[in-house]
């Protein structure tokens, strides 16, 4: 059995312990039961864990060692955090099960969901969205000493945090909802296009996380096809077209927002949204900006005249998408350089 790291999988094994004598294998289901956490457990909201180290979800005295019985998951393209790695896990009550609508996992009372943020190899950020008993759910983070023996409960405000040499902001808690709500499951990453890949389970088997979790029952309904056949999002994968990547990237940054009943309903920026429909190609934007004259929403073949892609280079706090920030500003240019690209190879709106 390995244990889990507050690390991304592959380095956790590769990197750091490379000499750990652990023979990964291909398998069909990476694990044959679902344990639930007896102490990995939604907390009141009222009376947080002070420290990391004290929430039951990672090893009391190392917390950088996740609880044994929590379920990796990984996505497939995971929203821009200032270059930060991600890495989560997440465990629900004993008997429950996630209802799947569209192709969006919707968690029971009782889930704890969990996401390790990482800068050059080191933790900076654990954040928790948790669903209490009666379903209601609510958001918490955790700034990690420079030292790594453990991390405190950020207040409720956020703020900008020192840590070693790294400026970090931390989001406050009542932002978590313009990006977590109803319309995404309150869990804007377990989606099947997100989490159709293969990751490695402390069973020491590398298999697809949705055939797993279906082979563990959690899944209601049950997949009536197979992973193979589900969606992919891609983003950094040189060889797929560009408007898939692109139109994936803005899923994965963008659609949390701007999708039907969520807060910036006025555009649908979904990747399975028509480009017709997303209220974006052709379209005048309703707030003009005096350094952006004329610019539209989108203006097809041209990312310099267009917002989507003006906004998400800007590095004036008033101008960049995605909102909302705190402190540190940073630009995703890989992400911009994709999104560009596609708007520069559009002709038609339709
Ligand atoms: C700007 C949008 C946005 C805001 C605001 C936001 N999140 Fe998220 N969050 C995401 C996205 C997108 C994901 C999916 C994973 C990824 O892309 O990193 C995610 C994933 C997570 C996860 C992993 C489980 C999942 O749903 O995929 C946790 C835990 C989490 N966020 C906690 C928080 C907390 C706590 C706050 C508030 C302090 C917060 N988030 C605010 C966009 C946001
Ligand atoms: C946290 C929520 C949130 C996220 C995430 C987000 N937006 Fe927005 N977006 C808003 C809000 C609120 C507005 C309206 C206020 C404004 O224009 O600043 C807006 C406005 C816009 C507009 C201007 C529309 C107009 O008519 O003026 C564009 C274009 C846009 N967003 C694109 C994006 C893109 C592209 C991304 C991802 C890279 C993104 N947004 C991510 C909340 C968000």
């Amino acid at each position: 059995m390995i244990r889990q790291l507050l690390v991304a999988f592959a380095s956790a094994l590769f990197g750091c312990h490379a000499n750990l004598a652990v023979t990964v294998v291909d398998s069909p289901f990476g694990l044959d039961k679902f344990v639930p956490s007896t102490t990995c457990v939604a907390p009141d909201p009222s009376s947080l864990p002070p420290r990391l180290s004290e929430t039951g979800c990672v090893d009391h005295l190392h917390p950088a060692v996740v609880a044994e019985e929590l379920l990796p998951f990984e996505l497939n393209v995971p929203s821009w955090n200032g270059g930060a790695q991600k890495s989560g896990w997440f465990t629900l009550p004993e008997g429950r099960q996630i209802s799947v609508n569209g192709g969006q996992l919707q968690f029971p009372p009782g889930t704890v969901l969990m996401m390790n943020l990482l800068v050059d190899g080191k933790s900076l950020e654990t954040q928790f969205y948790s669903a209490s008993n009666t379903g209601e759910w609510f958001g918490y983070t955790y700034a990690w000493r420079a030292d790594g023996s453990d991390a405190d409960l950020v207040p409720a405000d956020g703020g900008l945090f020192t840590i070693g040499a790294i400026s970090w902001p931390i989001l406050s808690r009542d932002t978590c909802i313009q990006c977590h709500n109803d319309a995404n499951g309150n869990a804007p990453g377990m989606e099947f296009g997100q989490l159709n890949r293969a990751v490695i389970f402390a069973s020491e088997r590398r298999s697809n996380q949705l055939a797993t979790l279906d082979h563990l029952g959690l899944l209601a309904p049950a997949l009536t096809a197979s992973p193979d056949t589900l969606p992919v999002y891609v983003a950094d994968d040189g060889n797929a077209a560009i408007d898939i990547r692109a139109r994936d990237y803005l899923h994965a940054n963008c659609a949390n927002c701007h999708r039907p009943n969520s807060s910036s309903e006025f555009l649908d920026l979904r990747a399975s949204t028509p480009l017709g429909s997303t209220q974006l190609c052709g379209i005048a934007a309703t707030r003009s900006f005096a350094q952006f004259p004329g610019a539209l929403r989108l203006s097809p073949g041209f990312p310099l005249e267009s917002l989507t892609t003006l906004r998400m280079r800007s590095s004036d706090q008033n101008v960049h998408m995605p909102l909302p920030n705190v402190g540190a500003l940073t630009i995703d240019t890989d992400g911009v350089a994709v999104v560009e690209q596609w708007i520069g190879s559009i002709s038609s709106c339709n």
